[in-house]
């Protein structure tokens, strides 16, 4: 039998090529070995204020991405967090075990709440929801970026914690982290990662981003002042994020640039790097404006996703209320 994987990704904006090569790319290579499931976290993303239809929009937005990048819907299940309504019943459940010491030493938590006075109390219990997301399915691994490492363990401690108490009632998550190596930094300043929050436009290329602007932004990306096409992290922070991005996005390997490139200009080696990303990225889009006026296919791949999702919530939830004595 096949493991399982699950992953949320919060509907919060167009992803980048960070995300793209950091996150996404990943879930397509695992979708062959693993049964997968993957959903928009929109719950968890209104536990900052969020306008509506703003947050609609990209829902609609982020299925149709993830489809065109590569995500099967036939090899995984797609659905939304808010369509289950199983997920915030068991979270209840599971709060209600939860020590509020735990929860107040989520790292996320103390970040966020500390930047605004009047934060709900959704943003204190969201890691409970995100167990509750993973506990539901009997879930093997959670693939995530090492900023959700520390909520994934809560989840297995508060697993731990029921299974002891009522019985052997869920199966114990393992995260996942994504390699190092795929970290995509930013074109402006390369000693940081590519973010979607960045607020200077030129640092990021967004999976919408016009041919033009991607290459502007590429051919204006920091290098150094050498002109040797090297890869080396600490002296050529920015030549090396385009050498990444490159050995990412094709199937050649870093010496095989460096040869490529051993006696040509920056000018020259920029120049391929936009071709590359412009030709996986319009590809990419081409799909997604497809998709994106295919309101039946989006809508039938959800529908189909909380179909098959809720059942299975369901049958854990009852579970767990029997064991725990709610019943008449
Ligand atoms: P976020 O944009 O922080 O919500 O992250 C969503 C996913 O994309 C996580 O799994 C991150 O680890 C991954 N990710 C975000 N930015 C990058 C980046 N610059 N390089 C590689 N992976 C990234
Ligand atoms: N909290 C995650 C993030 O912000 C999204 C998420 C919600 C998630 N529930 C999950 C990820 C369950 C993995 C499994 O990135």
């Amino acid at each position: 039998m096949k493991k399982k994987i699950i992953t949320g990704i919060q509907p919060s904006g167009v992803i980048t090529l960070g995300n793209y090569i950091g996150a996404i790319k990943q879930m397509v290579n695992f979708q062959e070995e693993y049964e997968s499931y993957i959903f928009i976290a929109d719950m968890h993303a209104i536990t900052v204020p969020q306008d509506s239809n703003t947050l609609h929009n990209n829902i609609r937005s982020l299925i149709a991405l993830y489809i065109a990048c590569g995500i099967d819907p036939n090899k995984n299940t797609i659905f939304l967090q808010s369509e289950n309504e199983y997920h915030a019943n068991i979270s209840w459940l599971l709060e209600c075990q939860t020590p509020f010491g735990e929860l107040s030493r989520m790292t996320q938590f103390k970040d966020k709440s500390s930047k605004s006075e009047n934060f709900g109390a959704g943003l204190f219990t969201y890691p409970v929801l995100m167990a509750a997301d993973i506990l539901a399915y009997d879930i093997d691994y959670v693939p995530v970026g090492i900023d959700q490492k520390q909520h994934v363990e809560l989840a297995r401690d508060i697993a731990i914690r029921f299974n002891k108490k009522y019985g052997d009632t869920f199966k114990i998550p393992d995260v996942k982290i994504s390699k190092s190596g795929t970290k995509i930094m930013d074109l402006v300043n390369p000693e940081k990662k590519m973010s979607k929050s960045s607020d200077n436009p030129k640092s990021v290329i967004r999976i919408l981003d016009s041919e033009e602007d991607i290459r502007k932004k590429i051919m204006s990306a920091t290098t150094d002042s050498d002109c040797i096409v090297k890869y080396d992290v600490e002296n050529k922070p920015g030549i090396s994020n385009l050498i990444n991005i490159v050995v990412s996005l094709t199937n050649k390997t870093v010496e095989d640039i460096e040869k490529e490139f051993e006696n040509k200009n920056y000018g020259e080696f920029k120049k391929y790097v936009a071709d590359v990303v412009v030709d996986e990225i319009s590809k990419i889009k081409s799909r997604y404006y497809e998709l994106l006026n295919d309101e039946k296919t989006i809508d039938d791949i959800l529908n189909n996703g909380v179909k098959i999702t809720r059942e299975i919530a369901k049958n854990k939830f009852n579970d767990m209320k029997k064991r725990m004595g709610l019943y008449k």
